[in-house]
């Protein structure tokens, strides 16, 4: 791969003790272009900015998806990314959804993403909590305004020293469940990483924010009953010691890496576990007869983040855990998080060490 480094670093600039989610990029991006039905050769190139034709699709049409993705600097020191190939995998599944055209190997994805994370893992932090977010995505490059697939595109992986999304602390956040908005419908693009999806979800957001809650909790599309997702979230809550999280089957949810992770690790130890629907009828009787012992969502960005309080249209807030942290949260917080930071032993192998 044909790596042009940046002449000086820009790492001294970045003050690791406030990082604020994506303001400050590391020194390099890798970029590859798709044309003439094939994907050329990647390159690392200083991480600029770029022009595009005003006539691009992506702008018009938003021909366009992404993938989110850590590398966490161990209490060792050593950088460690969490499943990629599970990320690489995602993107390739998202591609076919949105018409682009798909990464022929994903092995070679993988290892020049590596290559990439190799060269600025001193952009990684070392505190508990904080990362290098790693953003890969594709858009259609066609400058033509005709609705059509694009027939260039470009693939690029750009990094960020990043906090945890919702603050340092593992604390609580606030939802608003919402009859108005439908965030996917069977036969979307619910269960894929585009851009689209998350351009729609905006405005709903800004409505919860203005009642005074943190994100959208979405209901199903069709009879705004049961819980699909928040905002870059799949949903976890504990009624009767089981964890419950909704199915993948309907198609309207992204398939989180974290949502699989938090899964296997409450099965290997051994907690009662359940994939199915979960309405919010079911929530709120939890909630008043004293079986609902935790809530919490699970994503890259905002790894696990306890849910304190849930609003809904019709009736009063469902308090959890007092507004505090619950105990399930905190364990698997401390699961996943100790495997990811390198403190408790990788019993699955989900990590990749970066060489030095
Ligand atoms: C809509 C949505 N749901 C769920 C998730 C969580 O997925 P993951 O755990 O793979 O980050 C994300 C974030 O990627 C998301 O954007």
């Amino acid at each position: 791969m044909k790596v042009t480094k940046r002449p000086i670093s820009k790492l001294s600039q970045i003050d690791f003790t406030d990082l604020k989610f994506g303001k400050h990029y590391t020194d390099h991006m890798l970029v590859k272009t798709y044309k003439d039905k094939a994907w050329g050769d990647s390159a690392i190139v200083p991480y600029e900015d770029f022009l595009i034709s005003p006539a691009n699709i992506t702008l018009h049409y938003g021909q366009s998806i992404f993938e989110g993705m850590k590398a966490f600097r161990g209490v060792d020191g050593i950088v460690r990314l969490f499943r990629p190939e599970k990320n690489i995998a995602r993107l390739n599944r998202s591609a076919e959804r949105m018409a682009i055209p798909e990464m022929p190997d994903e092995e070679k994805t993988l290892k020049e993403l590596i290559e990439l994370v190799t060269m600025d893992q001193d952009f990684t932090p070392g505190h508990m909590g904080s990362s290098l977010y790693i953003r890969p995505f594709i858009f259609a490059m066609d400058p033509a305004l005709g609705v059509k697939i694009s027939d260039t595109y470009c693939y690029m992986v750009i990094m960020t020293p990043v906090d945890a999304y919702y603050g340092k602390n593992l604390q609580t956040l606030s939802i608003y469940a919402t009859k108005q908005f439908t965030r996917a419908a069977l036969g979307g693009t619910g269960h894929v990483k585009a851009a689209a999806n998350y351009a729609q979800s905006l405005y709903a957001a800004k409505k919860a924010q203005e009642k005074g809650y943190k994100q959208i909790m979405w209901l199903d599309y069709l009879e705004h009953k049961y819980v699909d997702e928040v905002g870059t979230m799949n949903m976890m809550f504990v009624i009767n010691d089981t964890l419950i999280t909704p199915t993948l089957d309907q198609g309207t949810i992204l398939a989180g890496i974290t949502r699989e992770s938090v899964l296997h690790i409450a099965r290997d130890l051994g907690w009662k576990v359940e994939e199915r629907r979960i309405s919010l009828e079911e929530i709120i009787t939890a909630s008043k007869n004293g079986t609902l012992q935790d809530c919490f969502g699970t994503g890259t960005a905002a790894t696990i983040a306890p849910v304190g309080r849930i609003g809904y249209d019709d009736g009063e807030d469902i308090i959890i855990n007092n507004d505090t942290v619950g105990p399930y949260a905190k364990i698997i917080y401390d699961e996943l998080l100790g495997i990811q930071y390198g403190k408790i032993e990788d019993r699955f192998g989900w990590t990749v060490e970066i060489k030095k």
